[in-house]
């Protein structure tokens, strides 16, 4: 069932918190991407999730609250991640988080890490997690490794019947994940970039960012080489398109071949990057439906939301099998 959330937000809510009483996992929108939910409290309500986004079960949840004092009772704040979470939640920003010793997600959660990855999202997301009462465990709602739901007809498309209930609240606002970060030793580590631009928390927080990517390791255990992924090749950088490709293009520019190939698509005819941003995650479906093998992408700038565009644009146009390093590290957390 997709249910209107604008129709009757608050019939939308009992709805949501009755499932997820009985354990149920259930489609939810953030200002993010589309979240695919359950009680994070509940081991077997978490171990549908995997079950149901074929998520290999080294990789661990994002644990949704509606405020810092929920917050609080599952990690410890440390004094530069409370000044974050003052200035940045609720939005698109994910802490990773020493877990509360004290009181422990179930492993399947955390994954068995001591750390607990934490973000408050804004608008009915939130709404509804102070309903519940409970922290809600929800990666993107797609099935693993392919690219993210914006849609409620996207989660539908990936899921069918088996998420009985998806919330629709419309297009979601900001169109890619949260910025993941972390506090090490007092300075502040990226983990995944996101809808929260780096330039900005680097202006509250005073410090600057470090890029944390050690080759062959998975930090953020879902960053796997390929994700994000459609079925068609995706090429970067494109100058020009060939006859049958599909071109991504931004701000209007004309590029050479656009005549003769399959379709062209303008992320922002007026080159703005939260509108690129908004738009890619739908746009690579609907260029995918088109069957075309290839999808051409010109160069997105590499600052802003750029950042994060481009980190999943090379992640889409990635090989698509493992390499041995994620094997490895796959078969050692799952083991
Ligand atoms: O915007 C978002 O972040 C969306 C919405 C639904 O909130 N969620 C999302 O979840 O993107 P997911 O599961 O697709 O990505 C979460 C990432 C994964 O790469 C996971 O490995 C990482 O967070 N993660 C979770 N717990 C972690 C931890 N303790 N340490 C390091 N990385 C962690
Ligand atoms: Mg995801």
């Amino acid at each position: 069932m997709i249910m209107d959330v604008a129709a009757n937000p608050h019939r939308a809510i009992s709805v949501a918190v009755d499932a997820l009483k009985k354990g149920e996992v259930i489609a939810v929108p953030t200002e993010t991407v589309y979240g695919l939910a359950a009680d994070a409290t509940n081991e077997s309500a978490v171990s549908r999730i995997f079950e149901v986004k074929r998520r290999p079960s080294f990789n661990p949840l994002i644990c949704h609250c509606s405020d810092i004092e929920m917050v609080s009772t599952y990690a410890v704040l440390d004094p530069v991640s409370l000044r974050l979470a003052e200035a940045f939640w609720p939005g698109p920003m994910t802490l990773v988080l020493e877990a509360n010793p004290s009181c422990r997600l179930p492993s399947r959660t955390t994954a068995g890490l001591n750390t607990v990855a934490i973000r408050i999202p804004d608008g009915f997301s939130r709404d509804l997690i102070r309903s519940f009462g409970i922290p809600l465990a929800a990666p993107s709602a797609n099935i693993s490794g392919k690219v993210s739901a914006t849609t409620a007809q996207h989660v539908r498309d990936d899921f069918g019947d088996e998420v009985p209930i998806i919330l629709d609240g419309g297009q979601t606002k900001i169109g890619v994940e949260s910025t993941i970060l972390t506090v090490r030793n007092g300075g502040i580590e990226l983990l995944r970039p996101g809808g929260l631009p780096v330039e900005l928390i680097e202006r509250v927080a005073r410090l600057p960012l470090t890029f944390r990517e050690v080759p062959g390791t998975v930090v953020a255990p879902g960053m796997l080489t390929s994700h994000y992924a459609p079925r068609a090749c995706v090429r970067l950088d494109a100058v020009e398109v060939m006859r049958g490709e599909v071109l991504l293009k931004v701000g209007g520019v004309f590029v050479s071949g656009e005549g003769e190939c399959a379709r062209v698509f303008d992320l922002s005819p007026n080159g703005s990057l939260a509108e690129v941003a908004a738009n890619l995650y739908a746009t690579l479906k609907e260029a995918d439906e088109l069957g075309v093998s290839t999808i051409a992408v010109v160069t997105i700038p590499n600052s802003g939301l750029g950042l994060a565009i481009n980190d999943r644009l090379r992640r889409a146009a990635a090989p698509r099998s493992l390499t041995p390093a994620e094997v490895a590290l796959g078969e050692s957390r799952s083991a």
